[in-house]
């Protein structure tokens, strides 16, 4: 068996709500490994989010440990967390987050501006053709369908070759076409290596996910 990609040993999460603390993910515990296609499932509300954000290095207030790629989250100072982010990890938000004045492919390239690498706008640009944006790159996202921005935001986070993807509802604003376009998409990353974490509400991801967890009220079933 490879070693995963990705593993969390006992992830809870707390927080404040008014006035009494509120444990919103509970001894969460899971491993992905390299080549594997994961769907995390749950109504709204259980933790899918808040998971995905530890998962992927954008929250550290929790208890528990969590390893990406060999390394341990917990200790990480915040530029080497930032490098993780950028190299190793690719992050799909649920709500995009992206930069409003920038065009598409500025987006795409924009964690590259700040990394060693140097930026490849020609690579940028075959990555957002490859979902459908060719003819949009120079668009800023306010002139974008949410669909296409959903799109941005996953060129976004396989421009920088990814050991592991975490999506946070990728395709819930996508029509059935565009959204096994992306289906196909996470195979071809998958058959490369990649290990793909999906949160999403989305029968066809999960059934074509080669393991699914689900989440209710912040505990995995
Ligand atoms: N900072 C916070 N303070 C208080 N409660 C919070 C905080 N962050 C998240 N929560 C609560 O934790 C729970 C889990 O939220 P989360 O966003 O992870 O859900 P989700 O499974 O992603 O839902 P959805 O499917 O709607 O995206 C929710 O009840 C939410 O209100
Ligand atoms: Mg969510």
């Amino acid at each position: 068996m490879s070693e995963p990609l990705l593993e969390a040993r006992g992830v809870t999460r707390s927080v404040w709500d008014g006035d009494r603390e509120a444990t919103i993910l509970h001894d969460v515990s899971l491993t992905i490994e390299a080549g594997e296609r994961l769907a995390l499932l749950g109504p709204s509300g259980c933790g899918k989010s808040t998971l995905l954000h530890i998962l992927g290095g954008l929250d550290a207030d929790y208890q528990g440990s969590v390893r990406v790629a060999g390394t341990a989250l917990e200790g990480l100072s915040d530029r080497e967390l930032a490098a993780l982010r950028n190299g190793t990890l690719g992050f799909v938000f649920q709500s995009y987050n992206l930069l409003g004045h920038l065009s598409a492919l500025d987006n795409v390239l924009l964690p590259a501006r700040f990394g060693a690498n140097g930026a490849e706008p020609a690579r940028a640009v075959r990555i957002l053709e490859e979902l459908g944006l060719g003819d949009k790159v120079r668009r800023r996202p306010a002139t974008l369908s949410g669909g296409e921005r959903q799109r941005v935001a996953i060129a976004r986070a396989l421009y920088s070759r990814p050991k592991v993807v975490l999506c946070d509802e990728p395709t819930g604003n996508l029509d059935r076409e565009t959204a096994s376009e992306i289906l196909d998409l996470f195979n071809r990353l998958t058959a490369e290596g990649v290990a793909l974490l999906v949160a999403t509400h989305d029968d066809a991801i999960a059934h074509t996910a080669h393991r699914t967890i689900r989440l209710l009220g912040g505990r995995l079933r």
